[in-house]
């Protein structure tokens, strides 16, 4: 049964949609686990959501492209909120558009290691906690990337689609416990994430020049949604783009004045 207070743990919530998530779900009253690299990030969100909505937070830095560094993060979220029911998937990040023929190896490898890797860990380290609880829902951030391909997303899609297969696999194998799988799939939201993609802000600035993109507290509503409706309701997946994106090579664009 839903409790009044869930705990969520949210990866990847120093930024961007991790942060918005964090925010979205403080005002839901939810207790929180927030983790990223940059500590102080999370720390200082953390004290500000629980100064003004009066929940339980838990911050501490968390890289999930280490095995240890997830127990550790996961483990101590659970003993010090006494809980995990949630857990937000969120940490990733893309970098470069290089051609599949090109694309080097420690390029590759650090997606891979974040968005594929990273995942299991996190939802390997969080699953007996969210068992244990009796209760839960477990997010997955996808992306359009998920469902199609564009030139230089060859590893980045990759990480995507197994995000997806991530997902859909969950949900059949918790088939029957009381726990509801779901991802969420953006197109272009502009955060920090073409700023990590292309290295700088000026190129990050160019990906959305002429057009209205997503912002983060778009998808944060639309995570704080999935998890708000009736237990017996499960939203596999939500796809959630900007109205000027109809594709990924297909954006509509306003002459710049
Ligand atoms: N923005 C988009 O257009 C878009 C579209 C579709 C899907 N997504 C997905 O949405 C998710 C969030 O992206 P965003 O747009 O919010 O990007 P963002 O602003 O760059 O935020 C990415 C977050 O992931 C964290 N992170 C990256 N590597 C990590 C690691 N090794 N360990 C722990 N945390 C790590 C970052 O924190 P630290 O750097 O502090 O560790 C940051 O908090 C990602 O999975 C991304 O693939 C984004």
């Amino acid at each position: 049964m839903r409790p009044k207070h869930p705990v969520a743990l949210i990866t990847g919530a120093s930024t961007g949609i991790g942060a918005a998530t964090a925010r979205a779900l403080a005002s839901e009253g939810y207790h929180l686990a927030l983790g990223a690299r940059r500590v102080a990030e999370v720390r200082t969100l953390a004290e500000e959501l629980g100064a003004e909505h009066g929940i339980r937070t838990f911050a501490s830095a968390l890289d999930v492209r280490s095995t240890g560094s997830v127990k550790t993060f996961v483990d101590a979220a659970a003993a010090s909120l006494g809980a995990i029911h949630m857990v937000v998937n969120n940490a990733g990040l893309a970098r470069g558009v290089d051609p599949m023929a090109t694309v080097p190896e420690s390029v590759w490898r650090e997606m891979f290691d974040t968005n594929v890797d990273g995942v299991l860990r996190v939802t390997q380290a969080t699953l007996p906690y969210v068992r244990a609880a009796g209760w839960g829902h477990v997010v997955f951030l996808g992306s359009t990337a998920s469902h199609g391909v564009y030139d230089g997303g060859s590893a980045y899609c990759g990480t995507k689609h197994a995000v997806k297969a991530f997902c859909e696999t969950l949900r059949l194998e918790l088939c029957g416990e009381p726990i509801r799988v779901s991802t969420v799939d953006p197109g272009m939201v502009e955060t920090e994430f073409s700023v990590v993609r292309y290295g700088s802000k000026d190129k990050a600035d160019a990906v959305y020049r002429g057009m209205t993109p997503l912002r983060a507290e778009d998808i944060a509503e639309c995570i704080r949604w999935v998890l708000s409706l009736p237990d017996h309701v499960n939203i596999d997946e939500i796809i959630v783009k900007p109205r000027d994106q109809a594709a990924f090579t297909r954006v509509h664009r306003r002459p710049q004045v």
